[in-house]
């Protein structure tokens, strides 16, 4: 593990955030209004359990919980004891008791422009339907269902059916390989398969069933195929197994009756990526993460279902679509907007097109697509009516103070607060992040803790360091959507995250950060071997399996290099076998498309080099920095611990006689 540099890809270097010395306070106008007021954070300090009990209340319990918080099980902890809870009744059916049926619950926009507009009241008859599905197919409580599926409101009809039969759903990203989805399935042996016949990309039309069908070839656990027809795309059909959406959906009762579960029943599984090439299967609960979903997101994005048309621009298949498109909002009563498409299709001024027609007041997405927004000119957004824009979010990585300021003064109009917020799949829901209407905020910083989570930064040895150090990222207190484990892998949990400050017990969270001389958090990036590309998280190693499993491959060095939009861009150093082809373009070609095949078009290298050798120290590991220094164009640092200190100086001949 490297000690946090703060060279994490974005332009964050501890020197530009030792001069960042603006602030923004909120608005009088906004503070007057805002639903986190100051109070909270003093209220929560002063008992966290009575805080969190406060906001889990909000919730709807069939039956109350008689204790908030059970900790003496550590690593493993159990919110809201004795309370039974619905989650899909809590995003669907309590809307449409209290009165609210008739709101908008989604502005569905498909990517070739065509729309849907689903009221509270529809969703729950879509959901009800689709629970009566799978509880036809004899699916019960416990069982594990599979959504590969592009932005169609169906996946989340799809995901808050599995929530109201108590069958955890394993979400898996529709631009992810056949291979990913099969390793997936097989991890949590699933027995149902949601997907779609195809997608839209950028205009065309794209299969997604061939992946499912060879995804489901090997694995014995799949009993049923269920496919949305979207695309109107051919699709090979095993009868039996398969089964089309429209056909057993459609024919359903929209009677449904949501059972209650435990708190802590499992409600999805997500995988991401660690620091093997294995993903891990992070496992979420029902009550405490409900809870935290639904308060972060009323409190970070200053939430009025009554007169908020919010947008996440995630996709379902990563976190930020579990908690902050289907969760969150939907337990908040939230009208969203949900966009199926690409942000250039069929122009660059699609989701600003989108904020005008909509009239969306809450904007939440990444730094990398904001850098992209930069990229393609400040004159796009500038052509649209964005005056409806109140609140702009950003998750993913840390975002450089170039692109909160042009987010600000591009989007918001130098007027709307920005909430940086910084949290993990693993996480749940947001856990560092200003609150508009309270905070101060700085171009660049997540600020701080928000009311009820503790955080801090600790040097290699757990103390905290002082205002303007630097060191390790960790959480001090349990949270109620803290991740349950890993799933299947006990000691792959404990090892990950609580075995490096096992003695304070802390949950080490990965990144590197500091504190500022006013005590903010500034976030630094990973400090292990897990790139952040696009705010995705991809592990080195996972995409060096993937190399060094094509024939031509005889070894592979993979590490993140600073990229102007993406933050990191994979950049692949390869020793090819003795009697491969030579290291030309089309063979760098191929690589990269193998790269793709085997774990999905967003683990592509943005570069491969051919080089002779790589550096390694006596003990066979690969010196990752040196290889950095390679990549970002700099001098190359000490070679001094490398097993041959000369391999440095071929790599760098090699690639001037190539270039
Ligand atoms: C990693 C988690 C949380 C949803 C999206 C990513 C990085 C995330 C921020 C931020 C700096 C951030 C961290 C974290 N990260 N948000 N606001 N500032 N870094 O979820 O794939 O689980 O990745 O993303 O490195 O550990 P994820």
């Amino acid at each position: 593990m490297t000690p946090p540099s703060g060279d994490a890809g974005s332009s964050n270097t501890l020197d530009n955030l030792l001069t960042e010395s603006r602030t923004f306070p909120p608005s009088a106008e906004f503070a007057a209004e805002a639903n986190a007021k100051p109070a909270l954070y003093e209220q929560a300090a002063a008992d966290r359990e009575a805080f969190w009990a406060e906001q889990a209340e909000q919730l709807h319990w069939h039956t109350p919980f008689t204790k908030v918080l059970d900790w003496t099980d550590a690593p493993f902890a159990k919110w809201f004891l004795g309370g039974r809870i619905n989650v899909a009744y809590n995003c669907v059916d309590r809307h449409v008791a209290s009165g609210h049926g008739e709101q908008v619950a989604i502005h569905w926009e498909g990517e070739p422009g065509d729309t849907r507009t689903i009221t509270y009241a529809n969703l729950k008859d879509e959901v009800s339907k689709a629970a009566n599905a799978l509880a036809s197919l004899g699916l019960v409580a416990g069982d594990r269902v599979a959504i590969y599926m592009p932005m169609v409101p169906e996946a989340i009809f799809a995901m808050l059916a599995c929530a109201r039969l108590g069958l955890p759903h394993s979400v898996v990203f529709a631009g992810f390989s056949a291979e990913a989805l099969r390793s997936r399935i097989e991890d949590a042996s699933a027995r149902l398969v949601i997907t779609t016949d195809g997608q839209y990309r950028r205009g065309k039309p794209a299969a997604l069933k061939p992946a499912v069908d060879e995804a489901v070839a090997s694995n014995p656990s799949v009993e049923h195929v269920l496919v949305v027809r979207r695309t109107e795309s051919e699709v090979d059909w095993t009868d039996g197994r398969d089964l089309w959406w429209h056909d057993l959906v459609e024919a359903q009762s929209t009677e449904h009756t949501a059972e209650a579960f435990d708190a802590e029943h499992p409600l999805y599984i997500l995988y991401t990526s660690g620091t093997t090439g294995k993903p891990k299967g992070i496992l979420h609960t029902s009550g405490g993460y409900l809870t935290q979903a639904a308060y972060t997101h009323r409190n970070v994005f200053d939430l009025k279902p009554e007169t908020d048309v919010y947008w996440c621009t995630a996709d379902i298949g990563w976190v930020t679509g579990h908690s902050y498109i289907v969760y969150g909002p939907l337990a908040n009563r939230a009208t969203q907007v949900v966009y199926e498409g690409t942000p250039n299709t069929p122009h660059e001024g699609r989701h600003w097109e989108i904020v005008q027609k909509y009239g969306v007041s809450i904007y939440y997405t990444a730094p990398t697509l904001i850098r992209t927004f930069m990229k393609w000119g400040a004159d796009i957004p500038a052509k649209y009516d964005l005056s409806s824009l109140r609140v702009l979010g950003s998750v993913g990585e840390p975002i450089n103070p170039e692109a909160w300021m042009w987010y600000r003064e591009h989007v918001g109009a130098n007027r709307t607060p920005i909430v940086d917020t910084w949290w993990q799949t693993e996480t749940g829901a947001i856990m560092i992040s200003p609150l508009p209407g309270v905070t101060s905020t700085k171009p660049g910083s997540a600020m701080g803790p928000l009311p009820g989570i503790g955080a801090k930064v600790v040097d290699e040895a757990g103390n905290e360091v002082g205002k303007g150090g630097g060191g390790y990222l960790v959480l001090d207190q349990p949270w109620p959507s803290m991740l349950r484990g890993i799933w299947g892998d006990e000691a792959r949990f404990r090892e990950t995250y609580w075995s490096r400050f096992e003695s304070q017990g802390f949950y080490f969270a990965g990144d590197g950060a500091k504190y500022d001389t006013d005590g903010a958090i500034w976030l630094l990036g990973r400090v292990d071997d897990v790139m952040n590309v696009s705010g995705h998280r991809i592990s080195t190693t996972e995409v060096e399996s993937a190399l060094v499993s094509h024939p031509t491959v005889a070894e592979a060095a993979v590490v993140g290099a600073a990229d102007p939009t993406t933050g990191q861009g994979i950049v692949a150093f390869v020793i090819l076998r003795g009697d491969a082809v030579d290291g030309g373009d089309a063979a760098v070609q191929a690589l990269r498309n193998h790269v793709a095949k085997e774990i999905g078009p967003i683990a592509k290298p943005r570069q491969i080099m051919v080089v002779p050798e790589l550096p390694k120290t006596r003990s066979g590991k690969i010196m990752r920095r040196l290889l950095r220094d390679v990549a970002e164009n700099r001098q190359v640092g000490d070679v001094t611990t490398l097993a041959d200190s000369t391999v440095m100086n071929l790599i760098s001949a090699g690639l001037q006689k190539g270039s």
